[in-house]
């Protein structure tokens, strides 16, 4: 048993559909979000900023006595993983192994499809994990970079005209080529969850990254017995930009649920 929180961090707020599926595996864990929302979108910058952004972000967590940090930014994970996970002392959870473990699983045909950031794209870290656990899966890899302000604007249900053309046009080459399980890559992609899967039609099973980090988080407690033992967790939210922003959101990524009171920080300090 341990009671430490876990910590979880993202570029904003599309980590907190991670924190949603964490507390729903694991509703006793304490948890300490931190979503960089001043400097967020990530998901088009260089690898040198992404990884001194991530380590002033795990460092803010680290203040914190947790137990496990889950990196629920797509493009974290994607490009500066190792290095976190080097430079630490406790489990450092990444979305894209867990990913493809499960979207590796699903597919029959052993065609698969990845939608994500242009940097987790770029960076080629799914292609790679794909090609390691299974060299005969053929992957086709796609950046969407419109999705994520989509979402921040609301516009992500089925039926908005915006949104479904946006998606139409980004994933009818993926139709095309035949795969049968499509990786969400991005923390705000579970959002689009329906578009995409009205999109790429019902042969096509859709794999959240942010989901599977969670498994895996709760998968490596239990291994270490590492659990937290009380009724109920809590979470609390940090953000380095303006709170009133993030509580406004955050009922949409976390499923409906209130954040509750979320505290912003200055990132630049640690
Ligand atoms: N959090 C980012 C990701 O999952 C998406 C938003 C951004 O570009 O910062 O890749």
């Amino acid at each position: 048993m341990n009671q430490r929180p876990i910590g979880v961090f993202d570029s904003g707020l599309g980590g907190l559909t991670a924190v949603r599926q964490l507390r729903r595996l694991m509703p006793s864990e304490n948890i300490i979000y931190f979503g960089d929302t001043a400097r967020v979108p990530y998901g088009n910058r260089g690898r040198e900023t992404l990884l001194k952004y991530a380590r002033q972000d795990l460092a803010f967590l680290r203040s914190f006595d947790l137990k496990a940090v889950v990196v629920a930014c797509g493009t974290v994970s994607s490009n500066c993983l190792e290095e976190l996970q080097a430079e630490s002392d406790i489990p450092i959870i990444g979305v894209v192994e867990p990913a493809v473990q499960q979207a590796a699983a699903l597919s029959q045909a052993r065609r698969v499809g990845l939608v994500a950031t242009r940097a987790s794209v770029d960076s080629g870290a799914y292609e790679r994990a794909f090609r390691q656990l299974d060299p005969a899966l053929s992957v086709c890899s796609l950046a969407c970079p419109l999705f994520v302000p989509l979402v921040e604007e609301g516009r992500c249900r089925p039926g908005d005209t915006v949104i479904e053309t946006v998606a139409e046009e980004y994933l009818s080459p993926l139709r095309e080529r035949g795969i049968d399980t499509l990786v969400l890559g991005c923390t705000h992609y579970p959002l689009l969850a329906d578009v995409i899967g009205n999109t790429m039609g019902p042969g096509v099973a859709l794999v959240d990254a942010g989901a599977e980090s969670a498994r895996a988080c709760r998968d490596l407690l239990t291994r270490c017995d590492a659990l937290a033992n009380r009724p109920e967790g809590a979470a609390s939210y940090y953000t380095s930009d303006r709170a009133g922003n993030f509580q406004r959101l955050a009922a949409l990524f976390l499923g409906g649920d209130d954040a509750g009171q979320v505290q912003q920080i200055d990132i630049t300090g640690y």
